[in-house]
């Protein structure tokens, strides 16, 4: 049975990655989670100086999901490069390094940073909700999207991957414009714009008053949006959005994925990630399918 893809040159033993923020660097799950079964890690969003994030309360529960606004909180780009790049390099797996920034000029010196550093990919964050500047205004404007995803890619030495926000009209306008930008790979889904409030105080859950919606809630939003990408474009998708298990996984790749992402469902299952690797391979025991590369956007 052959699990590996590969996306934009890069080989994966198989198509299961970790998705941003919701994983760390893998080291509080390593104690659950073998990493060396997984393709890849994506790493939490990492920009150039340290972030403190926003204020509490930032995350919610919903029906299932949830929504978050903790605002890209991270150490900044020296700490990850001394701490977090050599622990993950002890394992078989790939590292992509999710990057953010509130400017075009945040974004590339961070690109700049990590030329040099023994990471496999770099994925681009222009659609975090949560965050003032930048985050999602470049990722909703077709323009801005192309802008930023050139000037990176520039400087960038690893491929590209740019990650689409569904807060958009049409994402396939987005994608379109991330492909003339030079972009190497798509991943999508990043998450909803989404509001909760208490009805006995009359006010918003989050401090922040609207947060990121993620979780099972929002599976099929996401796996219409990775379909239409990839009836738009030629460049791989990695597909994410509520993936819980190797069945979600298998109708990402159906609907076009090359490469999928477990991403809230590691909290409430610390061994989500393996739970979709096994679920995959059970998949195709099951169908009689040799190879997973058989199956992306493999529906009528
Ligand atoms: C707590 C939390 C933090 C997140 N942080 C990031 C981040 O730093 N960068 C990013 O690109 N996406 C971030 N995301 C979005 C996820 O990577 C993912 O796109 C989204 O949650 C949808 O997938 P899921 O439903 O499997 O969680 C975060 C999501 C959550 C729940």
């Amino acid at each position: 049975m052959m699990t590996s893809v590969n996306i934009a040159g890069v080989d994966f033993k198989n198509p299961v990655m970790t998705a941003s923020g919701t994983f760390g660097s893998g080291r509080e799950y390593s104690k659950f989670v073998d990493l060396n079964r997984l393709g890849g890690v994506v790493v939490k969003g990492v920009a150039s100086k340290e972030w403190l994030g926003n204020p509490a309360p930032r995350i919610a529960e919903t029906y299932g999901g949830m929504l978050n606004a903790v605002g890209l909180q991270n150490p900044g780009v020296d700490v990850f490069i001394e701490e977090d790049i050599p622990f993950l390099r002890q394992y078989d797996t790939n590292i992509i390094v999710n990057i953010a920034g509130k400017t075009v000029e945040e974004y590339v010196e961070v690109a700049k940073r990590l030329r040099d550093a023994d990471i496999d990919m770099i994925e681009l964050n222009i659609s975090c909700p949560n965050v003032k500047e930048g985050g999602v205004a470049f990722g909703t404007d077709p323009k801005m999207a192309e802008y930023v995803t050139s000037e990176v890619k520039k400087y960038a030495k690893q491929p590209l991957i740019v990650k689409l926000s569904p807060n958009v009209t049409d994402i396939t306008e987005i994608a379109r414009a991330v492909e003339a930008g030079g972009a190497d790979a798509v991943s999508l889904i990043n998450t909803l714009l989404g509001m909760k409030i208490d009805i006995y105080k009359r006010k918003p859950i989050l401090a922040n008053r609207v947060g990121g919606f993620s979780g099972p809630a929002i599976k099929p939003v996401a796996v219409r949006m990775v379909n239409q990408v990839y009836n738009s474009i030629k460049l791989p998708i990695i597909g994410l959005g509520g993936i819980c298990t190797g069945e979600d996984a298998i109708e990402f790749i159906l609907a076009g994925a090359t490469g999928v992402a477990v991403g809230t469902a590691n909290f409430s299952n610390p061994r989500a990630t393996i739970d979709v690797v096994e679920g995959i391979e059970r998949y195709m025991d099951v169908m009689g399918v040799g190879d997973v590369n058989e199956l992306i956007g493999n529906i009528d």
